[in-house]
């Protein structure tokens, strides 16, 4: 952070001495306006409900310019990134800062590989849930549960410790996303298999039986792989904002992370991707594409309360690029499964199609969102809708982990405390006689 030549200065209509405030510069995209010092100097609060207009911390990570549409992590853009690595080369760059050389990724990939068993006691532990729980339900009670299978890691002061906590909860996410999948099945859990990738080892533990191999079918692998890549972090939207706040505590990883998968879970987050195919097939089964136009004024009715999901984004107000790329995938995948004429595929392209042509969706800049297209290829290569927004939260939790190792070596960081503006009662007694 570089101190900027200018200064903001805050004046009062009544007739208060006016507040000089240092401004900062980040490596690109808006300054900052440091108003640390603003409460002690005028005994006021700044009021920015849904932060709107701040900057809750500074962070290296991923950037996005939402004018442009861009989203680059540690300086890559996102296409190119999806275009020319796989998911683990992303989680070495996200925590490492750079790209990882043929020696780095060996090591890596055989260090997230060899943490992915789960300690045998959380088979017992996931007897307690009923088969029909949400896969959310399940995960958040999971995640939080590491870490009191995983207590040797826990001292967030220690970076080595940070390190371990990282590795291991990247690579037993998909361990336990699947336990919570074969849970609900009722089927026997599948033990990780270490010679396969990361996402195909993922796809085993989702599909094989103790019966049966799965073989995967490299597509589906690549596109999976692609669906975690564009997953992988999003600077401080609203859980990882949560898992900082969370973490900023001093409680255990495994504890800010579990909090993370919480706020996922809403369907303004994370869920939409199952609300959006939630929406898509009820489209479907009451008159498809045909019904398309009445659907669209529904939703642009403010007192019908329904949204198009997968639309609309509070920072992208320009095409969200990662579903350029998610729309590309979902073509590729339903073209290698024969499905090239999914009805839920075409109803989405013509959603889409409409929606950016009418003045409502123009007007307030509200384009897809990376869950408008990963619904339809989850739903292709077998995955259930209600474990979308699980397989969001593993592939976040790189995003997660890196946010909250950062704002634990930042020599600013502070217990996060927001404060209020209060309107409830003045003091008052308590009636002796009620
Ligand atoms: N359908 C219809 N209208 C919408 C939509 C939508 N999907 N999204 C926004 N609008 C309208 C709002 O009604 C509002 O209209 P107004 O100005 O006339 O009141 C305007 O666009 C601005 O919307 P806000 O809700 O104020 O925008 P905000 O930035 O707070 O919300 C959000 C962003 C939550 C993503 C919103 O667009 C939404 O609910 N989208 C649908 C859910 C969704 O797809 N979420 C996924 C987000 S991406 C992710 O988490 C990976």
């Amino acid at each position: 952070m570089q101190l900027s030549d200018k200064k903001a200065t805050l004046s009062f209509s009544d007739g208060s001495a006016p507040i000089e405030f240092p401004v900062y510069q980040g490596s690109v995209g808006p300054d900052v306006i440091d108003i640390r010092k603003l409460y002690g100097q005028s005994g006021m609060f700044t009021y920015d409900p849904g932060f709107m207009s701040t900057a809750a911390c500074e962070s290296g990570i991923t950037y996005i310019d939402g004018d442009k549409g861009q989203l680059l992590y540690r300086g890559y853009p996102i296409d190119q990134l999806a275009q020319n690595c796989d998911f683990l080369d992303i989680c070495y760059l996200i925590l490492n800062g750079d790209l990882p050389d043929g020696a780095q990724k060996t090591e890596f990939d055989s260090l997230v590989t060899n943490h992915t068993m789960v300690h045998e006691q959380m088979r017992i532990f996931m007897q307690g849930f009923r088969r029909d729980a949400h896969p959310m339900a399940v995960l958040t009670g999971l995640v939080g549960a590491l870490s009191a299978f995983y207590h040797d890691s826990t001292d967030i002061t220690n970076p080595h410790h940070r390190h371990v906590s990282a590795i291991r909860l990247i690579a037993k996410m998909p361990t336990l996303v699947a336990m919570a999948y074969k849970h609900s099945l009722g089927q026997p859990y599948i033990y990780p298999k270490n010679d396969l990738s990361y996402t195909g080892n993922f796809l085993h533990m989702m599909f094989a039986t103790p019966c049966e191999d799965y073989k995967v079918n490299e597509v589906v692998e690549r596109a999976l792989d692609r669906i975690f890549i564009l997953h992988a972090d999003h600077e401080q939207n609203a859980s990882t904002s949560t898992v900082r706040l969370c973490g900023s505590s001093g409680t255990n990883p495994f504890a800010a992370i579990a909090a993370g998968v919480g706020c996922l879970w809403g369907p303004a987050h994370g869920g939409a991707n199952e609300a959006c195919l939630q929406m898509l097939e009820e489209l479907q089964a009451n008159g498809g594409v045909a019904k398309v136009g009445e659907f669209m004024e529904k939703v642009k009715d403010k007192t019908s309360g329904v949204r198009l999901m997968g639309f609309g984004h509070r920072v992208y107000k320009n095409y969200d690029p990662r579903a350029k790329l998610m729309q590309e995938t979902c073509k590729e995948v339903l073209s290698a499964l024969g499905l090239e004429n999914d009805p839920l595929f075409k109803l989405a392209m013509e959603l889409e199609r409409i929606a950016l042509e009418d003045p409502y969706f123009v007007e307030r800049k509200l384009y897809p969102n990376v869950d408008f297209y990963s619904g339809i290829v989850q739903r292709a290569i077998g995955i259930p809708t209600s474990l979308f927004t699980a397989i969001f939260a593993l592939a976040r939790t790189v995003g997660w982990i890196a946010q909250w190792s950062e704002m634990l070596s930042d020599p600013d960081y502070k217990i996060g405390r927001p404060r209020q503006l209060y309107t409830g009662s003045q003091v008052r007694d308590v009636p002796t006689q009620r």
